[in-house]
């Protein structure tokens, strides 16, 4: 038995986040009510966006966002094979193909020649949409892949799921915010208490499309509006304040009063965590330069928001057992997408993506979260230097 428990990533909860939510249960809202609009427009400004909108996961924010922007059955997407399966599955539910571009060996982040090698060898138009990832907190290289959308007519729904606080520097020297929507139609943002900013379950769209913005409002309670009555406005005068009307066939994907409480409280210490993830990845490459693992290649211009530590090494499975042996629960992200089992069936097998595969053999990720104590970290390098001594 060991001391310790380490998890990869986990939420921290303070005082200040249960009061707020504790207001908010005393409140005469639990959900629909003032706390969604606070929280929303707080992380549009955070961000940088002109506007958000709060649903109810990540995975709803990428649905939402592709159905929002006209994306649907036998349309086709591009993305990663090196992501949470969510990011393809939301293209899925849209009713469109899938189809992958491979990663960078060495960021691990979707390779964008690859991308562009793909779209080459189909009319353009072909591709209605991509789907990059921030993947483990890297921002993706956004201005470039929108000189790719803007040549060959495709929408970029980001999925910084991993990301909230990254950014880049662009060609002109200025910062650009992950989901700032100057580069991406959609970027959406996942609020799991892995995640940097927690609310039990929980996601955000942000976007500078006010039409856009318009539609996922809808969309994401049913298709309803009561506000833009855009066919039958006598009706409402015959009908009464009651009258609403269904333009979409949309869900409930909504946030609770509740959620968006707890979101709101973390945000406001966002910085913060992204400070201390800083110093967390600092020492561990501090620690860990002379062994034989590789890190996750950071280019100049970006700031990395850390959700992952990644290390590559040899006999990651021995590796995995060990750490798991002593209490380090390091994970493993992710297996690639199109090895699934479900993905099979759309004839997806082994060896159509090397470097995501040749990646998926390497990689693990080491425990990374604002509350991991120096302690816990020494322990994490003591037993890693240990491993390979
Ligand atoms: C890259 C990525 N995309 C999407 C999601 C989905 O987010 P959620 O769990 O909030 O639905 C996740 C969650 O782990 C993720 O890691």
């Amino acid at each position: 038995m060991t001391a310790y428990k380490i998890p990869y990533g986990r939420q921290s909860i303070t005082e200040d986040d249960i009061n707020a939510v504790v207001q908010t249960l005393q409140s005469d809202f639990l959900t629909q009510g003032p706390k969604i609009l606070e929280f929303e427009q707080n992380f549009a400004k955070y961000v940088g966006a002109k506007y958000a909108v709060a649903v109810s996961n990540g995975t709803a924010a990428l649905h939402l966002s592709l159905l929002g922007l006209g994306i649907g059955q036998g349309d086709h997407v591009i993305t990663t094979p090196i992501t949470f399966v969510a990011t393809a599955n939301a293209a899925l539910y849209t009713g469109a193909n899938v189809h992958f571009a491979d990663i960078a060996p060495d960021t691990y982040l979707i390779d964008l020649n690859k991308v562009e090698a793909l779209l080459k060898k189909h009319p353009k138009g072909f591709f209605k949409a991509i789907l990059p990832v921030d993947f483990a907190g890297l921002p993706v290289s956004a201005e470039k892949l929108k000189i790719l959308a803007d040549k060959y007519q495709f929408k970029i729904v980001e999925d910084a799921c991993h990301a909230p606080g990254a950014y880049f520097v662009d060609k002109q020297n200025i910062k650009q915010n992950t989901g700032n929507g100057k580069f991406s139609d959609a970027t959406a943002f996942s609020f799991h208490p892995v995640k940097h900013i927690a609310a039990g379950e929980g996601g955000m769209i942000t976007t500078n499309n006010e039409q856009l913005y318009q539609k996922l409002l809808k969309l994401r309670t049913h298709g309803i509006s009561k506000n833009e009555m855009t066919y039958q406005i006598l009706n409402k005068e015959k009908q009464g304040g009651w009258y609403y009307e269904m333009h979409d066939l949309g869900y409930n994907y909504r946030l609770t009063d509740i959620q968006a409480t707890l979101g709101n409280s973390q945000l406001q210490r966002a910085d913060t965590g992204l400070i201390k993830r800083q110093k967390i990845a600092e020492k561990y490459k501090h620690e860990l330069k002379n062994l034989p693992v590789k890190f996750q290649k950071i280019p100049k211009s970006s700031f990395h928001a850390y959700h992952l530590f990644i290390i590559e090494v040899e006999n990651r499975k021995i590796f995995y057992d060990y750490l798991h042996q002593n209490g380090i629960l390091a994970q493993i992200h992710y297996i690639p997408v199109h090895l699934l089992d479900y993905y099979s069936q759309f004839g997806w097998k082994k060896g159509d993506f090397p470097i995501a595969e040749s990646y998926y053999e390497k990689t693990i990720s080491l425990p990374m979260f604002p509350s991991l104590t120096e302690d816990e970290q020494n322990y994490v390098i003591e037993k890693i230097k240990a491993f390979f001594s």
